[in-house]
C-alpha cells in the first residue's frame, strides 16, 4: 500500500470522536486538550483527514495565522503507527500546504519538542529549518520552531 491508496479531505466535526479514541495511543502519551474539539468544530475545514475506506489513518490540525497572514501554522499532526514511513505524514503536510498557499500563505511553521526525534526528523526531511527556543512554552519547556517556505515540494505527493 502506498500513500496514493489513501484519500484526504478537510476535517469535519464528526471526526473528533474517532480522533479522540486513537490520539493517545498514536502519540504514545495523553494529548489532552492539545487536541481540543474546537479544531474540529470551528476550524475543521483548515485541517486534513487522511484515510482509507472511511477509516482514519492520520490527521493534521492547522490554520492560517491571524497574526501573521502570510503564515500557515501546523498545530498537531499524527499518523497511525502501523502506517508510518509510507508517506502519509508528508501527504498531510502537502495537502495543508497547498490549501494554505492557495489562500496566500508563503511560509509554514510547526513546533517540535526537542526530545521528539521522530517529529524533528520528519520536519528536517521536509526541508524545514528549526531554531531552538528555550522556555518557549514556559520554564524548562523548550521547543524547536520549524519553518520553511511554501509551496512544499509537490513532486513526491
Ligand atoms: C511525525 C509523523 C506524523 C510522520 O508520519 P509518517 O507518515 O511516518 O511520515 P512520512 O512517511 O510521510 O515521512 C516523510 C519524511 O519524514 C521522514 N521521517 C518520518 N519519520 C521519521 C523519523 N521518525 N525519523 C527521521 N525521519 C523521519 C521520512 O523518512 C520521510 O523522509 P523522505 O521523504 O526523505 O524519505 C509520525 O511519525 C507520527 O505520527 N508521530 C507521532 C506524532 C508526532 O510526533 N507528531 C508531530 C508533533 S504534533
Amino acid at each position: 500500500m502506498t500513500a496514493a491508496d489513501f484519500t484526504t479531505r478537510p476535517l469535519v466535526a464528526d471526526d473528533y470522536a474517532a480522533a479522540r479514541r486513537v490520539a493517545d495511543d498514536w502519540f504514545g502519551h495523553p494529548v489532552g486538550l492539545t487536541m481540543h474539539r474546537l479544531f474540529f468544530d470551528q476550524l475543521g475545514p483548515y485541517g486534513v483527514w487522511i484515510g482509507r475506506n472511511e477509516t482514519m489513518a492520520g490527521l493534521l490540525l492547522g490554520l492560517p495565522s491571524a497574526a501573521e497572514p502570510d503564515l500557515a501554522y501546523v498545530h498537531f499532526h499524527v499518523v497511525d503507527p502501523a502506517l508510518r514511513g509510507g508517506g502519509l505524514g508528508a501527504r498531510l503536510y502537502r495537502d495543508f500546504g497547498r490549501a494554505m498557499h492557495a489562500r496566500g500563505c508563503t511560509r509554514i511553521r510547526a513546533l517540535a519538542q526537542p526530545r521528539r526525534v521522530g517529529s524533528v526528523g520528519f520536519h528536517e526531511a521536509l526541508g524545514f529549518v528549526g531554531t531552538l527556543h528555550p522556555d518557549y512554552m514556559g520554564p524548562g519547556d523548550d521547543r524547536i520552531v520549524f519553518e520553511r517556505a511554501l509551496p512544499l515540494d509537490e513532486s513526491r505527493a
